[in-house]
């Protein structure tokens, strides 16, 4: 019988890394136009536990499609992909990625799982539930960002990197290309990405999905500001902006921003930055791009990855993708 082993964790992010990266970040996105404030930083605790209220809103579709896609579809992956390591990026709790781990070791096929994640009090008690409900599966944490940390993804073994979420279409269509060109350059022969997208659908759909009857999008998105009163001694207030979501039909995804409903000015003695704001003036805080199966498989393709299977749940809202390194 197998024993259970002791997840191992690998820490790429020095402590103060978080802060140095939230002040460059503050710095270069509020202060050019339309501002912005990167997605990464609605993750801290309250900011986590808002998105988990958002995956169990009615109206927010993503989560449950794609766990349905995982549902029905998992052995056909994992025996499409041949892996003997899964790695997940951005894992977070790692709650879906069970139904993966459930046909693999069902398969006799798997032999090590990687979560990496920004967050390391997350990723620590992920791994060691997972290790606990998977007896002899070698479990390697990694703490780091998987837009600056791929190159120290485990090696050896088939690898199968799983991306899932639709968290794809948080970046731009420049950083995408980007991320996934780094991605496919460090695969070997035959390991494979698993990519999880939204797709376009109705714009009422898409935007009750991220203006939900309940305001809790809209809570997530302003914690964005909160999160920056705390770390860097900024004096937002939260209260004074307006939640706008949109669809943006031409680059099809949901901008999501705060408009100042006051002028004000704000400190932000951490970034050295003091920012007037007139009425009406907006920062992006996250965008979520939406996709057709064609855009897809040209993005992976560009990237010189070859796209193998296509899974889609049964209304079509969302995507799976396996794509293979030649
Ligand atoms: C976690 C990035 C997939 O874009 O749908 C949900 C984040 N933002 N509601 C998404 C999110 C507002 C979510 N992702």
């Amino acid at each position: 019988m197998s024993e259970r082993r002791e997840p191992e964790m690998c820490v790429l992010l020095e402590s103060d890394w978080a802060r140095g990266s939230l002040v460059d970040d503050v710095r270069r996105g509020l202060t050019r136009h339309p501002r912005t404030l990167p997605p990464r930083w609605l993750y801290d605790d309250h900011g986590s536990a808002l998105f988990d209220r958002i995956t169990r809103l009615p109206e927010y579709y993503p989560f449950n499609a794609e766990r349905a896609i995982l549902a029905a579809h998992a052995d056909e992956i994992v025996s499409a992909s041949g892996a003997t390591t899964l790695v997940e990026l951005g894992s977070g709790t790692s709650e879906k990625t069970r139904l993966l781990l459930d046909a693999f070791t069902g398969a006799g096929q798997l032999t090590r799982f990687a979560p990496v994640d920004v967050s390391e009090g997350t990723l620590r008690e992920a791994a060691a539930q997972i290790a606990d409900a998977y007896p002899g599966l070698e479990v390697v944490g990694v703490v780091g960002d998987f837009t600056l940390h791929l190159a120290h993804l485990p090696r050896g073994g088939r690898r199968m990197v799983a991306f899932l979420g639709g968290t794809i279409g948080n970046l731009y269509l420049e950083e995408r290309s980007a991320f996934l060109g780094a991605l496919a350059d460090l695969l070997e022969p035959g390991d494979s990405v698993l990519l999880g997208t939204d797709l376009v659908k109705s714009t009422d759909r898409l935007i009750a999905a991220y203006n939900d009857e309940a305001g809790v999008t809209e809570e997530f998105i302003r914690n964005s500001l909160t999160v920056v009163n705390r770390e860097l001694g900024a004096d937002f207030d939260p209260g004074a902006f307006s939640y706008i979501p949109f669809w943006d039909a031409h680059m099809e995804r949901i901008d999501m921003r705060l408009r100042a409903e006051v002028p004000q000015r704000v400190n932000v003695p951490g970034a050295d930055l003091v920012l007037d704001l007139a009425v009406g003036e907006e920062i992006r805080v996250e965008i979520s791009t939406k996709f057709r199966v064609s855009k897809i498989a040209a993005e992976l393709e560009a990237a010189g990855l070859d796209v193998a299977r296509v899974w889609t749940d049964e209304p079509g809202d969302f995507a799976l993708t396996l794509a293979v390194k030649p």
